[in-house]
């Protein structure tokens, strides 16, 4: 029985491994190379690949170490394929290969996504378990840098894209705001926090107008702020992000020099415009179909304000939550690559031939591997 799982990530900007037993995390590293990219304002996939190859063996080394077991004890590799920044990719591969051959072990290629996608079930060290409790149908919820979408889970391996966005993705649009305004990058998570803070000193209201909805921001000193919410009135269930953060550069540009009253009124603003074009397609979707849980998943779930206002979802419709124990492991991390590889090998007996496995840079949730 396969127990110990050894996951690597190298899909992005994070350089990561991580051991796992069943859905329990042994450990999880994963050093961030923000540094590298943040003077060029994203991530370089040349230096990206860079830092891959520094780190990979260290990383690796270190995830085996932390974890308690011996090199030799890992029963399975699991490495992400795809998608992702293909010369990333690779790094990750290459060492999962050799790792294969030099302890004589399988391995299997993973879908990121759905390693985001399971990114819930994985556990503390304080429990340990085997029979994963699966409740199918399902919907995963996957909001990241690189995807936004909502998928119909009906089996481990069944998954069906029912929206997804047509452009930018959510995290990408967080970004992308967070700069027009100077808070750098990657800078969504420094947006939510400032609007985290100042939620509570404003009003905010919701009008239809000439068939479209917007958010009205009021702060105390009566200054107003409007967004549209883009694709509320589209009736699928996409979701689009460029036409947000055109928006958005033109209502900053409409402000000109900002106060700091301003950026903070401008966090609130955008962030409830992004966040409830979710949540209006959520509320759509669970009108139409009906699920037992929503798996949530991706670095976007770090957000407060998206977490408050999928639970008011979920209560509204009776439904269980499975997300990220802790934040962390909303973003990108190898345990969950550990545990997606787990669970296809035991549910569904998946390994791959080492010649199989190849970066997948455009791998879609959908696309069997
Ligand atoms: O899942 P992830 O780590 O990487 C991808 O697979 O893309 O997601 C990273 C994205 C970034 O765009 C980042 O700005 C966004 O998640 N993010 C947030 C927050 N924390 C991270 N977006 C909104 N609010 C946050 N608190
Ligand atoms: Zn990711």
């Amino acid at each position: 029985m396969i127990m110990y799982v050894l996951g690597i990530d190298t899909s992005c900007d994070e350089t990561s491994a991580s051991v796992i037993k069943g859905s329990t995390i042994l450990s999880n590293v994963m050093p961030s190379q923000i540094e590298f990219h943040s003077r060029y304002g994203g991530v370089v996939p040349s230096l990206a690949k860079l830092a891959h190859q520094q780190r990979i063996d260290g990383v690796v080394d270190l995830a085996i170490r932390r974890s308690g077991i011996g090199k030799k004890d890992i029963d399975l590799i699991a490495v992400t394929v795809g998608p992702g920044l293909a010369i990333a990719l690779e790094v990750g591969i290459k060492k999962a290969k050799e790792l294969s051959k030099e302890l004589k072990k399988p391995v299997i290629g993973v879908n990121h996504m759905e390693g985001h996608l399971f990114s819930g079930f994985l556990e503390p060290k304080t429990s340990f378990q085997t029979n994963f409790d699966f409740k199918f149908p399902s919907l995963g919820v996957l909001c990241s840098g690189g995807h936004s979408e909502f998928v119909s889970v009906s089996g481990v391996g069944e998954y069906k894209k029912i929206g997804e966005t047509l452009d930018d993705a959510c995290g990408e649009c967080f970004d992308k705001c967070a700069r027009i305004i100077g808070l750098g990058y990657p800078g969504g998570k420094v947006l939510s926090k400032f609007a985290d803070i100042n939620r509570i000193n404003v009003e905010i209201k919701f009008l239809n107008k000439n068939n479209s909805k917007y958010v009205l921001l009021k702060n105390r000193l009566g200054r107003e702020y409007l967004l549209p919410i883009p694709m509320a009135t589209s009736g699928d269930f996409n979701l689009s992000f460029s036409g947000l953060k055109t928006a958005f550069a033109s209502l900053v540009q409409s402000l000109g020099v900002l106060t700091r009253e301003d950026i903070y009124d401008l966090c609130v603003v955008f962030e409830t415009s992004a966040i409830q074009q979710i949540i209006f397609k959520l509320d759509l979707i669970l009108q139409k179909y009906s699920f037992k849980e929503m798996w949530l998943g991706g670095g976007v779930f770090a957000n407060n304000y998206l977490n408050s206002e999928v639970r008011k979802i979920a209560k509204k419709y009776s439904m269980a939550i499975k997300k990220p124990y802790k934040k962390s492991l909303t973003g990108d991390n190898a345990a969950m690559i550990a545990f997606a590889g787990l669970v296809n090998h035991s549910i569904l007996q998946k390994t791959h031939n080492l010649d199989q496995i190849d970066r997948i840079p455009s791998l879609e949730i959908d696309e069997f591997l």
